[in-house]
């Protein structure tokens, strides 16, 4: 049986999370600060969790350099949650200031991956028989050799914007299709004053990103910020909205309450029982970041680990050959293929007989998926580049 020490996890998601953050997140859920029960056997109410909760919120924002103008909000419902509240959430607060408008308010989906594929999907489906259309300003794939991979992101000047849309969605880094925005999204490309969504889901605390350019930031922690059931939602303030209001005024759905930005806001995370052994280890997580100095060091350490990795898939002689092209591609999700697929298995079962694991492409994409997250050291990097290196 393999001990902890023996494997490198280069899942996608949920992944690795450094060993000392879980041995006391372990301790915490048996017998949290010496109070004789464990952090998820307490009352989200009690001082002890609210402690949790608001040093943990404190970290994040120091973590994302997030502005007084934005609000933090400890969620549920992972990523694809997200899909759905940023759409009711925006749409309400973007009905609010335009109550009068009868034109037809667009919601702008920049397509670059699967995921902002299904989100802008969610977005359909969500305003069917409102007055709202979703418009895909970009759909990468349209832009790929084959015309269906999602392989490069195409300069802004290339993108159609509608008119004045109610947001500008993105998926920062996409996850299965191991694509980038290089650096940051272009700003400068946006139609004045347009509020910016981002799904940071994959790529979040691995570099710096401006919260200010954004209406709503979000991701869902189980990369590299923790374990499956917290989501992050940072959202600029005056969208924090009356959504019954704007739902009186017609022509946009109702928000359950349980997605309501501002129900959640009012309460501090705390409307109904939050994921508290997932904020917990989120809160230790940061911490851990902050102790190992912070965003700018895990960004540079992405930097490294995602560098060397293509540099051997691009020095193989076409053994590893690169799904995405060079200023597109992902620090977080390494994705390549092999000639075919014997060779694929044999590359797979090298790598378990190493204790690399979980290295298989997404089934939508197959091909062999490296995931670099911030829980993946420098040397479990190097080990499989040097496996890479000697299996070819
Ligand atoms: C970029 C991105 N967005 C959204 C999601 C969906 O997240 P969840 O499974 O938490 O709903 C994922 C999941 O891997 C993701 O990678």
């Amino acid at each position: 049986m393999p001990n902890r020490n023996d494997v490198v996890n280069f899942a996608a998601g949920p992944s690795t999370l450094p060993t000392v953050v879980l041995e006391k997140a372990a301790q915490g859920l048996l017998n949290y600060n010496g109070l004789g029960m464990g952090v998820a056997e307490i009352s989200h109410r009690s001082k002890e969790f609210k402690a949790v909760s608001e040093k943990t919120v404190s970290d994040f924002k120091t973590l994302m350099d997030v502005p007084d103008t934005h609000e933090v909000l400890l969620m549920q419902g992972g990523g694809m949650g997200a899909f759905s509240t940023v759409v009711l959430n925006l749409l309400a607060a973007w009905k609010l200031q335009n109550p009068e408008s009868n034109a037809k308010t667009t919601l702008d989906y920049i397509v670059t991956g699967s995921w902002s594929n299904k989100a802008a999907g969610e977005a359909k489906r969500l305003t069917q028989g409102t007055d709202v259309s979703v418009n895909v300003a970009l759909d990468a794939r349209n832009h790929s050799q084959d015309g269906k991979s999602f392989s490069n992101i195409p300069p802004a000047n290339e993108w159609k914007y509608s008119e004045n849309p109610a947001f500008v969605y993105y998926c920062d880094n996409e996850t299965v299709n191991g694509v980038e925005f290089d650096k940051s999204f272009p700003y400068d490309s946006l139609p004045p004053n347009t509020n910016l969504v981002a799904d940071v889901s994959s790529n979040i605390l691995s570099r710096k990103i401006d919260v200010s350019k954004h209406a709503v930031v979000y991701g869902g922690a189980q990369k590299n910020a923790g374990i499956a059931g917290l989501t992050l939602v940072i959202v600029r303030k005056d969208l924090l909205v009356d959504t019954d209001a704007a739902f009186n005024l017609g022509g946009i759905p109702q928000v359950p309450h349980l997605c309501d930005y501002k129900r959640h806001a009012d309460n501090e995370s705390m409307y109904n029982t939050p994921p508290m052994f997932a904020i917990y280890v989120s809160g230790l997580t940061f911490e851990h970041i902050l102790n190992h100095g912070g965003v700018d060091e895990y960004s540079k350490r992405s930097d490294r680990k995602s560098s060397k990795l293509y540099q051997v898939i691009d020095n193989s002689n076409g053994l590893y050959k690169p799904k995405v092209s060079p200023e597109s591609r992902s620090r977080m999700n390494v994705v390549f293929t092999l000639p075919d697929e014997e060779t694929e298995k044999r590359y797979l079962n090298e790598a378990d007989k190493l204790g690399l694991k979980n290295l298989k492409g997404h089934r939508s994409v197959g091909g062999i998926r490296a995931s670099l997250y911030n829980g993946i050291t420098e040397e479990d990097a190097d080990k499989l580049i040097e496996m890479m290196k000697s299996f070819k």
